[in-house]
């Protein structure tokens, strides 16, 4: 979506990626095939390149480095280095004075134990590398015999973060983009709707009152100048019942929950991504509409057998406001994002109702 959004503004596109059908393959000029650690392959890339962007955290620090030597990479390997590490993240905002939920970073079993009864004992255990959509996290105290040996195990015995489990109000996330010659924009924020860990729908604008709104957007501003951000930067938070804005994570790159901005705001947070690593003038974020995501996932693939299935599109499609983004991801598997619904609307709300409508027909 990004190099599409980058072919409209005249560039050209090269992408990296482990697999050499990955969905960007159809709409770039080339792809190198490398995993996220081949330096070789990186610095391939980026020969011949005016920028090098990212669009996941889990890039080798070695890789920025390689490519960096062709070509300037935003976002820059030092606030990679530290995104890309829980600890380090958690550790860096907190230092910074930024409002977290309380969490023990641990490295053993016996250190997790004790992290967990210290939080009251309901904890989400994240391994301090790698994971998203839920992945690489672990809970415990909600009923499940789970215990610390068996989590420290499932997680590969590895550095993590225990946080206390947070009783949410609702999700929330900020996207912010902030170039090169230091301009900041900030998109009105989303509401996001998870369940199991991964993100079910989401919403722009997210309709929270105008104090938490002002709150999340200082909070992200700041972040992305505390960083001296180039780039994009989704920052994840969590309203707590008892009313506390507390940031979850960073994901410096087009975010899920942006998938909306497409249809809600006056500029994509593609495009965005786009004019911000090209150091070309930030653009408009104000909203147009209200509209709202729903996530297809590999489950809708596949009948009650497991057998393949084509979701019913076409009447998904019949639903006023909506439409189909697929991804060009050949194997459907439980949990996988395939593509997403967009669906707009005359309120929040009813953009909501619209996209789960759709999905249901599927
Ligand atoms: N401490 C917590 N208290 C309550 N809920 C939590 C906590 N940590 C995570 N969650 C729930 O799990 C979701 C996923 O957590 P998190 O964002 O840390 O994981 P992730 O795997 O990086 O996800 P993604 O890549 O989809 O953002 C959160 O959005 C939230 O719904
Ligand atoms: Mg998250």
């Amino acid at each position: 979506m990004t190099a599409m959004a980058a072919r409209s503004l005249g560039y050209r596109v090269q992408v990296m990626d482990p697999d050499s059908s990955c969905p960007a393959r159809f709409v770039v000029d080339a792809c190198f095939e490398g995993s996220w650690n081949d330096a070789r392959a990186a610095a391939n890339l980026a020969r011949g390149c005016d920028v090098v962007t990212l669009e996941i955290e889990q890039v080798a620090i070695e890789c920025l480095e390689a490519a960096g030597r062709y070509a300037p990479v935003r976002p820059g390997a030092a606030m990679m280095r530290i995104i890309q590490d829980r600890i380090l993240q958690k550790e860096w905002l907190r230092g910074c004075g930024f409002p977290v939920g309380e969490y023990r970073a641990v490295t053993s079993a016996q250190e997790m134990a004790e992290a967990i009864s210290m939080l009251g004992g309901r904890c989400f255990i994240k391994s301090a590398h790698g994971g998203y959509d839920g992945r690489s996290q672990v809970k415990v105290g909600f009923g499940s015999t789970c215990d610390a040996v068996e989590a420290w195990t499932m997680l590969g015995q590895r550095p993590c973060v225990v946080e206390k489990a947070l009783e949410l109000d609702r999700e929330i996330s900020v996207m912010v983009a902030r170039s090169p010659r230091g301009e900041v924009k900030s998109f009105p924020s989303a509401m996001n709707h998870h369940e199991n860990q991964i993100l079910v729908w989401s919403v722009i604008p997210s309709s929270v009152a105008p104090e938490i709104e002002a709150g999340a957007q200082r909070i992200a501003r700041e972040i992305a100048d505390g960083f001296q951000l180039e780039g994009l930067l989704a920052v994840e938070m969590f309203l707590t019942k008892s009313g506390e804005l507390l940031v979850n994570e960073l994901a410096p790159r087009p975010h899920n929950s942006y998938h909306a901005s497409e249809r809600a705001c006056v500029t994509s947070q593609f495009e965005q991504a786009v004019r911000a690593v090209c150091n070309l003038p930030l653009g408009d974020v104000s909203i147009v509409q209200p509209a709202a995501i729903v996530n297809l996932l590999g489950d809708l693939w596949l009948d009650k057998e497991g057998q393949p299935r084509e979701p019913r599109f076409d009447q998904a499609l019949a639903v006023p406001g909506v439409r189909l983004h697929l991804y060009e991801k050949h194997q459907p598997r439980k949990g996988r994002k395939m593509g997403h619904l967009s669906g707009v609307g005359a309120i929040p709300a009813e953009a909501v109702e619209r996209v789960l409508e759709a999905k249901a027909r599927l």
